[in-house]
């Protein structure tokens, strides 16, 4: 084991975690920036950063019930991108609040255009990554569905590190959705699918609720661009879904 002697460059080190995105321009097309503008304000929530636009500072609270202006089950979809996805279910679940953590500023916008363009009240972007908005900003047991629908594949060996779904993301999706709630997952990614069974079918806190297989296609969730590309290239889109169940073993987390 080898220990970092300057405390301080410890303490930026691991402000530099492995993320599952790459910085992109922030530059947008008129009307992007237009929707940017005019709506920014009221459903996209500011929240405290440490030292990068995308980061969540530990100490960053949300009050919900002020954002959506009530109490409802929460749904948190992570990287929704333009959310050509996230706007239909949106609207057919009028009783539920939908929470997104996106990291790309023009998707963000082209979101913002499209909820005010349905007239939808119940959906709320945070500029932020995922990982560090579930841990800081999310109550336990608060969220009723986590949706992850065609995350960054990161094909490549040595990338699969920044892959969303790991263990360690098992468990703090499993810290934050209420026993009994659900994580919905789909990729046209034949080894990421696999990567995400075995993650998930060994997590003690999760059961996969197709039993031994993949979950049927699900039926609410809209083709986007990135599934038809999927289908043009011949792949197989696997749809997952696995229920929050009370801890099964002893490694479970809780808090
Ligand atoms: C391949 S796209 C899929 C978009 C959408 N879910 C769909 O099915 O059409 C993945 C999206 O996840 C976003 N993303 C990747 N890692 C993220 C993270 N850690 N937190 C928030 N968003 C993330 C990317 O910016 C991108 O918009």
């Amino acid at each position: 084991m080898t220990t970092d002697p300057d405390p301080q460059h410890s303490r930026e080190r691991t402000h530099r975690d492995v993320v599952s995105f790459v910085r992109r321009s922030t530059r947008m097309r008129p009307n992007q920036r237009s929707a940017w503008e005019a709506h920014r304000g009221h459903l996209v929530l500011d929240v405290d950063r440490r030292e990068t636009s995308t980061s969540v500072h530990p100490g960053a609270r949300l009050d919900l019930a002020t954002a959506y202006g009530r109490e409802a089950p929460l749904i948190v979809e992570i990287g929704p991108g333009t959310g050509e996805s996230l706007v239909p279910m949106a609207a057919a679940r009028p009783d539920a609040d939908l929470l997104v953590f996106e990291v790309y500023q023009p998707a963000i916008a082209q979101i913002l255009a499209a909820v005010v363009r349905a007239g939808l009240t119940n959906v709320r972007v945070v500029e932020a990554n995922a990982a560090e908005g579930l841990e800081h900003l999310l109550e336990p047991a608060s969220v009723e569905e986590l949706w992850t629908f065609f995350p960054d594949p990161w094909p490549k060996a040595r990338h699969h590190k920044r892959r969303l779904v790991s263990t360690a993301f098992a468990d703090l999706a499993a810290r934050r959705l209420r026993p009994g709630g659900l994580w919905r997952l789909a990729t046209d990614w034949e080894d990421y699918a696999e990567q995400m069974r075995s993650v998930l079918d060994a997590h003690p806190d999760f059961v996969n609720e197709a039993g031994q297989g993949y979950a049927t296609r699900w039926a609410d969730r809209p083709v986007t661009r990135f599934e038809r590309r999927g289908l043009d290239r011949d792949r197989t889109i696997r749809d997952l879904t696995y229920r929050r169940v009370q801890s099964r073993g002893p490694e479970s987390a809780s808090g």
